[in-house]
């Protein structure tokens, strides 16, 4: 599997925090924003930096920095949106799509209903979020989508992945690396991550 698992141990203290159904909306939402700077962090170590020349109070000395112009984050509604206050803080100059898809209960295929991009999108490398990978619809329709837009460079950040949807993103977009702080066991009848942490949209915004 391509997939980039972040199995740093302070991470996965925070996952056994939120893969407990007694943890609370607060602490949910907190701990899925702080698991995304991380994920933030790791998918751009890739990144290209320009060299610039500032002074710092000891005098003249060259920088690299990044053009946080180049990227878009791309969250999918809604639990995908939990993500997004913790990207931001780590590139808050980034632009912000959205894209609203929700799994039909019965056939678990993505419905969309909502889609606005950025209009310099094909020039931006996208990064997509959504906390959970499960059976891979949403994040391939997703994925589709964008690259129907142009877009050229998307990865794809996850708190919870299921073998069965990193299989499906290798399949269909082989060019997107997948990050994610773990790989669970499996898919059960219902299209539900095991162990899992639940219904992530439902945890987030506290709707059961
Ligand atoms: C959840 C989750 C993903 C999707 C993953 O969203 O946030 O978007 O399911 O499943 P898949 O990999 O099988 O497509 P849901 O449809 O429950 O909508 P919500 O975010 O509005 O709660
Ligand atoms: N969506 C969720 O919110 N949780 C799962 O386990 C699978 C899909």
């Amino acid at each position: 599997m391509k997939a980039i698992i972040l199995d740093n141990p302070l991470i996965q203290h925070k996952l056994s925090i939120i893969r407990n159904k007694k943890t609370g909306t607060k602490e949910f939402r907190e701990i899925i924003g702080e698991i995304a700077t991380f994920l933030c962090y790791e998918a751009m170590s890739d990144a290209k930096l320009e060299e610039i020349e500032i002074e710092t109070p000891m005098g003249k000395t060259k920088v690299k920095r990044l053009d946080e112009n180049q990227y878009a984050f791309v969250p999918i509604l809604r639990a995908g949106t939990g993500m997004l206050d913790g990207l931001l803080k780590a590139m808050p100059n980034a632009k912000i799509g959205h894209v609203g898809l929700y799994r039909d209960e019965e056939t678990l295929k993505p419905v969309r209903y909502y889609y606005k991009m950025p209009k310099d999108i094909a020039n931006r490398e996208v990064i997509v979020l959504d906390p959970m990978l499960a059976t891979g619809g949403s994040a391939t329709d997703t994925i589709t989508m964008l690259k129907e837009d142009g877009v050229k460079k998307i990865k794809f950040l996850c708190i919870l992945a299921a073998p069965e949807g990193i299989r499906k993103l290798e399949e269909i977009h082989p060019d997107v690396k997948v990050y994610t702080a773990s790989v669970d066991e499996k898919l059960n009848e219902i299209g539900y991550i095991v162990p899992g942490l639940g219904d992530a949209g439902d945890r987030i915004f506290g709707t059961k």
